[in-house]
């Protein structure tokens, strides 16, 4: 019997990793940031998940603009990270879980969405910066890892209604794997942000803090927005929070907030923790 314990959602800037390369957490422009992960840590340390399943979105590592799913699921057994331009190295490698993978992709499938299924995958700063704020001493990652990536990137990009119920398909699927593990869900990318073009440094705090409100307790509140409108509030890279809406489609059942934390900004982002917990979801 698998359970979700709960749900994780952070900003992955990669100047975050470089920070933690060079022990700047309790520096005066990280340290609020670096608190928000004080209750993470500790909640992470009570539960022990076996597995994570993170909804990222890749940033040109696998998928470059020539070709580039909407939807892509990791299938193997192994993983590591590369660089992808920003100077990050010394992640340690992942461990995938292949037969939670495969039950999640054939459950997705068969609710009608079609993700690419990647047997072998290269994952950015923006699945592995995240594991490091969550894990940050950790000899090797306690979690094995199941990777969604959802385009953020290159236009077309799906809507936010269809990312929460590929969250919600998610959330099924582990719903019905008969496996023990425990399993914490990842959200990773936003706020608001936008790196380049006339409106670089662009940050939004009104949206964000409605993000932030709603997003636990009713996140259907932010499908009032399509994801071009999300593009011209939150900028073009705050649209990362469709990954913060997909992992909230996985959690079923009574979804209770037990962090929340807001810094702007970090490198050109208004940057957000926020943690969940999903006890009452026992699933059989
Ligand atoms: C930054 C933020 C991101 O989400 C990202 O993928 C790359 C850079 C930034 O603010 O520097
Ligand atoms: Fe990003």
């Amino acid at each position: 019997m698998s359970q979700i314990a709960g749900g994780i959602f952070t900003s992955h800037v990669p100047g975050i990793g470089n920070a933690i390369a060079k022990g700047l957490q309790r520096d005066a422009y990280w340290k609020p940031f670096f608190d928000g992960f004080i209750p993470v840590h500790e909640w992470l340390e009570r539960e022990k998940p076996d597995v994570a399943v993170v909804f990222y979105n890749d940033h040109g590592l696998n998928f470059f603009l020539d070709k580039m799913p909407t939807f892509a699921i990791g299938a193997a057994a192994d993983y590591r990270h590369e660089d992808e331009g920003w100077g990050l190295s010394g992640f340690k490698p992942f461990k995938g879980i292949p037969e939670l993978s495969w039950h999640i992709i054939e459950h997705v499938i068969a609710s009608e969405f079609d993700p690419v299924t990647c047997q072998s995958m290269l994952l950015d700063h923006g699945l592995a910066v995240p594991f490091e704020l969550c894990w940050p001493d950790a000899s090797e990652w306690p979690v094995k890892v199941v990777p969604i990536s959802i385009n953020t990137v290159q236009h077309p990009l799906p809507s936010p209604k269809r990312c929460f119920e590929l969250g919600k398909a998610v959330g099924n699927a582990i719903a019905c794997w008969p496996g023990n593990e425990k399993i914490v869900v990842l959200g990773t990318g936003g706020l608001s942000h936008q790196l380049d073009g006339e409106r670089a440094g662009h940050i939004n705090v009104d949206y964000d803090k409605f993000c932030l409100r709603n997003i636990a307790s009713d996140p259907e509140a932010l499908l009032q927005h399509d994801t071009l409108d999300i593009v011209e509030l939150a900028g073009s890279q705050g649209v990362e929070i469709l990954n913060w809406l997909a992992a909230r489609g996985a959690l079923r059942g009574a979804v209770r907030e037990l962090a929340s934390n807001y810094h702007v900004p970090i490198s050109n982002t208004a940057a957000a923790t926020v943690l969940m917990e999903n006890r009452e979801t026992v699933l059989a």
